[in-house]
Formats: C-alpha cells, structure tokens, sequence
C-alpha cells in the first residue's frame, strides 16, 4: 500500500538546520521536506542545494496548501512571529525551543493553535531518543522501585570572550536566550518524561551582564546588560510526589551536564539530554557500581565519533553525527496520521517555559510558585528495531 508521506517545509536555515534537514530527508520515511527558507537568501540557497530540496520563501512556504508542517529552526526572538504566520495560513508547526521568549506569548500561540484546531510541537526532541526512552522504560517497569527524586544540572558559561560575537540578535544575552531558557528545556522535558509533570516549584535566580573581555571582539569593553536571569536553582515537587531540582547555571568557566533520578531500589545516571547518545547507568541496591545499561531503543545506527564517510553534506552536520533532531517533527507527523497526541507536544513546551517563568516569581516574591500548566506525561515509544526500522515504532495510535 505504501506510505503517505507528510509534506513539512523549514524556516530558518541557520545552524541546527542541517541536522534537522539532513534526518528529515535521510532518516524519517514519513517526512517529504518541500523546501527551505531563510531571511539570508545564500543561507537558503546552500541548504536547498545541500539537500536537493527547493529553495523558498517564507511567503512560497506559507502559501503552499500542500505544506502541513512548518519546521521553525529560527532564533528565538523570531520564534513567535514565525509560528503565528503558520498557524495563520493553516499549518501545523513544530518550533524550535522555546516556543515564544516569553510565557504569556506563548500561551496565546497555544490558544491560535486551539482556536485553528492546529498543532503546535516543540522542541527539544531529545528526550525521544535511545538513552532517555530506556531510562522510561526502565523506571516504568520497576527498576528503580518508587522514584523519589532527580537532579538536573546545566551548567555553561554563556560569556563572550571569543573573537567573533554570537551571530544573533543581542548574542546570548538576547531576552529568550539566556541559559535558562535556552538549555532549560532540554532538561525539564527530559524530567517530565521521565516522572510526569511539575506541581510546585521555588527557586532562586541570578542575573549576571556580560563583559566583551577578547580585544578582537567589535564589542571590546562594553558591558551587555542581561535582561533575564542567566543562572537559576529551582526545586521541584513533581505531581507524583516525588522532588527534585533542576540547576541552570549560565555564567561559570565549566561544562557540566547531567541528570540523576533516584528510586528506592536503585538510580539511573543519565546522558546529557542535549544529545542523542548514551551511555546510561543504572545502580541497583545492593550492586557494587554502576552498570551501563543496553538501550532498549535506538534511531542511531553508529556510534560518536564513528560517522560514515557520506558525501560534502558530511562536513556541515559533522558536529551532529549522531543526532536524530527531527524524531519530533516525525513523530508529529506520525500523530496527525493515526489521530493520536505528539509527544513533544505545545503543552509540555508551555510547561518547560513555565519553570523558567515560575522559578523568576518565585525568586522575587519569596513564595512557593504553584505550576498552571499540566501537560500529560508523553507517551513512552514502544521499543522496536535498532537503526532503520525503528520509525516503525512511532507508527501508534
Ligand atoms: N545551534 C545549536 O547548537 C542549537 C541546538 C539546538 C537548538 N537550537 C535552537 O535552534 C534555533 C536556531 O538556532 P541556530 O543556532 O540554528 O540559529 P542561527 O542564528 O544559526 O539560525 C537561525 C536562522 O534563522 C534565520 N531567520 C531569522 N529570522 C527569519 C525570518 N523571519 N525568516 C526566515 N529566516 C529567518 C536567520 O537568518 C538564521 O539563518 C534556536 O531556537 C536555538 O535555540 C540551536
């Protein structure tokens, strides 16, 4: 019978474009990518050649009632714009995080999409992947016994020492960019996934501006005065019971990831959940050390560092080698085919911006911040196939 394939097209063909294109054209069978677009037109022309897909407009993307989805892998402060026009010519979105640069924009891009009976899904999709659908499994069929608490840290240093400012609006600094918002997702998504949604938090913040210190920078000197926290604690009371805390530090000289979540039989020690890639631990009472655990899911087929040779597309998604970035706009796709929820679904993508929200009011009022927003927990992927079938598994209803 063959498949029915899900016309998307993408917006923004900067940086993680190319991973995002390379898996929609390569990997994911249910995705035809139309084209791309790009407010700098050479950008545009080199994904669309790269990839051997048509060259667009925004407007020809919009335009097109052929195109369902619309990928938004713009810079944040166009995030809003972008989805808004989408779901306004009709289309189902799947945005790059966060949804909006702010909570009540994106509430009201949540409510466009309710009103247009559309679809917004957002990223990151990284908790789709192999370690993190392990680690569901895992915790769902009893290993770690009751889950009683995780611990997310995040810490970068979101600074401008180097020569060349960061090619964006307001660089790091830009409202929506900053540390908590930018990585906090990648950490909040992966902890409801793994425990379900957040009942309370209370948190601390910090907002540090950021000196220009390398002479070669244009901006040497000057001092850039952060507009929104650039370090955050917050702890968590999960609706299960369980607790937790997330650590968003933006302004340190170190890189650190990690997310821990401790049950009363045992603890799984998880990858950064900004990649695709393991390994994943698990501690089992009563056991000495740590034990790697096989992954029960996989979309990748090689492992870091062990890419194939492909062709001159290689050297521009090098760095993602093993990423499978898109599984959510397939995911997406799969969802609106067989009539069931996406799993990176806009209410879970309100929720991740909510902490960051909740954890400022917190700060500021001195108060325990009550969540407003509930996303379901997603639904675990059912494990299948290693490598190329494994889309099969997204095949649900
Ligand atoms: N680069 C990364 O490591 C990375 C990783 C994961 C997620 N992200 C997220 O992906 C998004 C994009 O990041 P990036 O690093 O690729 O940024 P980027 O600045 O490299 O690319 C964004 C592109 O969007 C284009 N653009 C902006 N406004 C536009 C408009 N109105 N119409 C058409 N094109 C427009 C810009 O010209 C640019 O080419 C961000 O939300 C970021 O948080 C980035």
């Amino acid at each position: 019978m063959g498949l029915k394939k899900t016309k998307v097209a993408l917006i923004g063909a900067g940086g993680i474009s190319y991973t995002y294109l390379q898996n929609m054209v390569d990997v994911f069978a249910i995705l035809e990518v139309e084209g791309c677009a790009d407010a700098v037109p050479e950008r545009r022309a080199r994904a669309a050649s790269l990839f051997g897909i048509r060259e667009m407009t925004n407007e020809e993307i919009m335009g097109d009632p052929e195109i369902e989805i619309v990928v938004n892998t713009t810079f944040p402060s166009m995030h809003y714009e972008i989805t808004e026009q989408a779901l306004n010519a009709g289309k189902h979105v799947y945005t790059e995080k966060m949804m909006a640069t702010d909570f009540e924009s994106a509430k009201k891009l949540h409510e466009l999409a309710r009103q247009k009976g559309l679809r917004i899904a957002c990223a990151p999709d990284t908790f789709l992947s192999g370690p993190y659908q392990t680690a569901r499994k895992l915790i769902d069929d009893g290993y770690i016994g009751e889950p009683i608490c995780a611990v997310a840290t995040v810490v970068r240093g979101y600074r401008n020492d180097q020569a060349q400012p960061i090619p964006r609006p307001g660089g790091l600094w830009a409202f929506g960019s900053a540390l908590p918002m930018d990585m906090g997702g990648y950490y909040s998504h992966a902890l409801v996934h793994l425990l379900g949604p957040i009942a309370r938090i209370s948190g601390f913040a910090a907002t540090r501006s950021q000196e220009f210190t390398n002479p070669k920078n244009e901006y040497y000197g000057q001092t850039i005065s952060a507009d929104a926290p650039t370090s955050e604690v917050t702890a968590l009371e999960f609706c299960s019971g369980a607790i937790g805390t997330l650590i968003a530090v933006g302004d340190s000289h170190d890189a650190k990831s990690s997310i821990e979540v401790h049950g009363t039989e045992g603890s799984l020690l998880c990858p950064d959940p900004n990649t695709f890639s393991g390994p994943l631990y698990l501690h089992r009472r009563n056991c000495k050390a740590p034990m790697e655990v096989p992954l029960t899911h996989d979309f990748n087929q090689y492992a870091k560092g062990d890419a194939p040779e492909w062709d001159e597309r290689r050297k521009s998604i090098d760095q993602w080698k093993e990423s499978r970035r898109g599984i959510g706009v397939a995911d997406l796709a799969w969802a609106i085919a067989n009539g069931r929820p996406h799993r990176c679904s806009a209410e879970l993508g309100l929720h991740a911006m909510e902490i960051v929200y909740g954890t400022g009011v917190s700060a500021e009022q001195n108060a325990v911040y009550r969540m407003t927003t509930r996303p379901a927990q997603p639904q675990a992927i059912p494990p299948f196939f290693i490598g190329g079938a494994a889309e099969k598994s997204l095949d649900t209803n």
